[in-house]
């Protein structure tokens, strides 16, 4: 396997490429002061809310919320994984892409240990799945064919309590490793000591994140048996909340993809790809969340949640609605598909064909009126009091569907229910739903930072990601940023990273986090508005919200505590050492 690429070669990469010209050649930006806009790429829009900043090196849309330096727009918008889009940049410079050593480099990440483990094993159960007559066999039963197995990677975990852990263990820092993974459990019983493998005798879905790489995996057991699915857990790859089975495979097998269902299993997407259908990705038995909606509408404008007609159907159906209400803007279609009760879109598509069940698609409720006959169902209509509670039960669902065209619509299908001119019952409800995001502050306003909806923290991380440069000002990172605080890592490494390279753009810093567990909400925060408006002022508020943030946190609240710890034990050599430093802190700058 080729070596990791450098992160200087990276750096130069976001250094030398001009984001403009490359999205420039992609989508038809038009100048706008000093930066430059489009009707997205990642989202139908008739108003361009996509903006791209030369800058900051960094595009990000107010529609969608997608984002990214020129190497993220390139993976998302050209669909390349990370290595290809790196040569594509590279080639449109004439650079050789460089590698680093591959020997079991210091150098490889935990992240990097972790993905390549997981692939090895996706593979042993691919493997073991053409051993096993009897996973095999319960496949075909399922009517799931060998192409499908491969288009998803299926594969059979042998029923062994060992098979991975003596396979791909070997010695205590690969079954720690196996552990991560979450391929492995750790006994825990009294006196009990050593690992057993968690997926026994399942049919197994892996996981794979928008790049292609396994995550987790969802195991199957084979007939009947609890728990009929069993997931990976939470690992440093996996957040259940956030992933979408069959999302990748979806972006693999279409070029453009028009719209998304939305349904509940693993066979599912499985069996309605094998039919054709090939727009469909599944949650992981969770409820659709905001996460999800986000990622699913930076892909497609349109959404379908399906659901069973059943009673469990329809709540779960309310809940994702319930969750999809902030994200119903101008230009994006949420509908709802209930099938005949008792049956998946698995069994469905069996039966009927991809024909008919796209007929079925045509015929979704779109969100606007599943809500609207499901209040009516909790009010009688037929009197004034009725009527009125449906307005009330309307009140706080509509307040959350951002202003627009969408909102308008909703506001007067209810008006219609109740009888009543849509403006009426808009001053009834007296709903002032937020403004949506697309607006952009007034130029030359400057809003003070303690304005931000965020708390301080990553405020400061935020002035930090727009300008990199504000870390001059400060001499080195206080030492209450030592402190166990979640954030202060981060903010501290990102301070020193700043202060090294002072010119490092938005993108270059943004890059440097792509393979660790923060980047993506670094990447996110850098997108946001910076309220910094102006560069040179960037260094006195960052000195200036440190200060305020060691108030909030700092040295003498670190203090106070090592004090009050001090009385009950005694305190550990790093302890003391932390005591001295901020002992020595007080009162400088902006540590103090
Ligand atoms: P369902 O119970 O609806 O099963 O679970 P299904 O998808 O129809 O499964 P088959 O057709 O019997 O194989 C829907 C989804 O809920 C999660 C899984 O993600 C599953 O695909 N689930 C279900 C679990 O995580 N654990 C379980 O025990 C059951
Ligand atoms: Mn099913």
């Amino acid at each position: 396997m080729a070596g990791r690429i450098p992160q200087s070669f990276i750096d130069e990469l976001i250094a030398r490429t001009d984001i403009v010209e490359l999205i420039g050649g992609r989508v038809q930006l038009k100048r706008a002061g000093r930066e430059w806009k489009a009707c997205c790429p990642f989202h139908a829009e008739k108003t361009p809310s996509f903006w791209v900043s030369p800058d900051k090196q960094f595009y990000h849309c107010f529609g969608c919320g997608a984002h990214g330096t020129a190497l993220g727009f390139l993976m998302e918008h050209d669909k390349l994984p990370f290595p290809d889009a790196v040569d594509e940049l590279a080639s449109r410079l004439g650079l050789e892409v460089p590698r680093e050593d591959d020997g079991r480099g210091a150098r490889t990440r935990p992240g990097e240990e972790l993905y390549d483990l997981l692939a090895q094993v996706s593979q042993f159960y691919r493997d073991t799945l053409r051993e096993s007559a009897r996973a095999k066999k319960y496949l075909t039963d399922r009517g799931i064919t060998p192409e499908t197995c491969v288009k998803f990677a299926i594969g059979y975990a042998p029923n062994s309590w060992d098979a991975v852990l003596k396979r791909f263990g070997g010695s205590a820092e690969r079954e720690r490793l196996l552990a991560d993974a979450g391929l492995v459990i750790e006994r825990s019983g009294k006196g009990e000591s050593g690992f057993y493998d968690r997926f026994r005798d399942r049919v197994m879905f892996p996981i794979r994140d928008a790049r292609g790489r396994v995550i987790a995996f969802g195991g199957r057991i084979i007939d009947e048996g609890e728990p009929k699915y069993l997931n990976s857990p939470e690992t440093p790859l996996f957040h259940k909340g956030r992933e979408l089975y069959g999302l990748y495979e979806a972006r693999q097998a279409l070029r453009k993809i028009e719209r998304l269902l939305v349904v509940e299993g693993y066979v599912d997407v499985a069996r309605l790809a094998q039919a054709g259908i090939l727009y469909s990705v599944a949650t992981l038995g969770t409820a659709t969340t905001t996460e999800h909606l986000n990622r699913l509408f930076r892909v497609t404008s349109e959404l379908v949640f399906c659901f069973d007609g059943d009673r469990a159907g329809r709540a779960a159906a309310w809940r994702a609605l319930e969750n999809a209400l902030e994200h119903a803007r101008d230009g994006r279609q949420l509908r709802f598909l209930f099938l005949p009760e008792g049956h998946d879109p698995d069994t469905l598509v069996g039966e009927e064909g991809a024909e008919a069940f796209e007929a079925r698609l045509a015929t979704a409720q779109p969100l606007s009126e599943f809500l609207v006959t499901q209040l009516a169902s909790q009010a009688n209509l037929a009197n004034v009091d009725g009527r009125a509670r449906l307005a009330e039960l309307a009140r706080p669902l509509l307040a959350r569907v951002p202003a627009g065209v969408y909102h308008e619509l909703l506001l007067e299908r209810l008006a219609q229910e109740v009888r009543m001119p849509a403006g009426r019952l808009a001053e009834l409800l007296n709903a002032r739903p937020e403004k949506p995001r697309a607006g952009r502050p007034a130029p030359g306003r400057r809003t003070p930072l303690s304005a931000g909806r965020h708390p301080l923290l990553t405020q400061v991380i935020m002035l930090l990601l727009h300008h990199p440069s504000a870390a001059r000002a400060l001499a080195e990172p206080p030492a209450f940023l030592h402190g166990d605080h979640k954030g202060f890592a981060v903010l501290r490494e990102l301070l020193e990273m700043a202060k090294a390279e002072p010119e490092l753009s938005t993108a270059q810093l943004i890059e440097r986090w792509r393979e660790r567990p923060e980047g993506a909400r670094l990447a996110e925060l850098a997108a946001e508005e910076s309220l910094v408006r102006d560069g040179r002022a960037a260094g006195r508020d960052l000195v200036m919200a440190l200060k305020r943030l060691a108030a909030e946190f700092g040295p003498d609240k670190r203090l106070n505590d090592l004090i009050a710890i001090s009385r009950e034990r005694k305190l550990s050599n790093e302890e003391q050492q932390e005591f001295q430093r901020l002992l020595g802190d007080r009162g400088s700058p902006a540590g103090g």
